[in-house]
């Protein structure tokens, strides 16, 4: 499996404020939107493209055009904090969801809500809390049934249990994150991490 921690000082910096407790939601969903740029840039890298001819003032030369027919899926709710800037590079693509709650006492994903375009070619799944893996992995399974081929997951954070259990269960995505954690404590939170990322989008604290 394909896993890549974003190495930017943007990046860094962007992550620094959704890590602070003491940042507000509005500056929590600004700064989430920010590195989501930063993070699909990263994820997009090998989106293909056809070759073009395209006419500049001064002549015709090659050009690209995007030939990747992707569907973007945030996985419910935290993955919307992360879904307007997928939509600003791609603003052709289908949006897709899916709903995952984790169960607090098993850490068990319970799925109470799908609902994606067929045929999905390529999707872009936004789970920014890479935690135990289990969301993610069932988010995964969703998306391949509905026909997916080429998987890229983006994350804010991922801890080490949560990359072990996709590389068991879909060891052909790729995983684009800002931060490698240290790990889950005993009610699976990432540490160092930054919270609940739904609770900090959307002010449930
Ligand atoms: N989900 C979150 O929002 N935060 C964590 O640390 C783990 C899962």
């Amino acid at each position: 499996m394909n896993v890549t921690a974003l190495d930017h000082p943007l990046a860094a910096h962007y992550l620094t404020v959704l890590r602070d407790a003491s940042t507000p939601p509005a500056m929590f969903r600004e700064a989430a939107v920010s590195l989501g740029g930063l993070l699909a840039v990263e994820a997009t890298s090998g989106l293909q493209v056809s070759q073009i001819e395209v006419t500049t003032p001064l002549k015709s030369t090659v050009g690209h055009s995007m030939s990747s027919n992707v569907v973007v899926v945030p996985v419910l709710r935290a993955g919307l904090g992360l879904l307007q800037p997928l939509l600003d590079l791609l603003p052709a693509s289908a949006v897709g969801f899916v709903g995952v709650a984790r169960n607090h006492e098993s850490a068990l994903p319970e799925q109470y809500y799908v609902n994606l375009p067929h045929p999905v070619e390529t999707a872009i799944v936004l789970e920014p809390m890479l935690a135990t893996g289990g969301s993610l992995a069932w988010a995964v399974d969703a998306v391949k049934q509905a026909g997916a081929n080429q998987i890229i997951c983006i994350s804010v954070v991922a801890a080490p249990e949560g990359i072990a259990h996709m590389k068991e269960r879909h060891p052909d995505v790729r995983i684009v994150t800002a931060a490698l954690d240290e790990g889950l404590n005993d009610s699976f939170y990432i540490v160092p991490g930054l919270g609940d990322m739904g609770d900090r989008l959307f002010g449930t604290m």
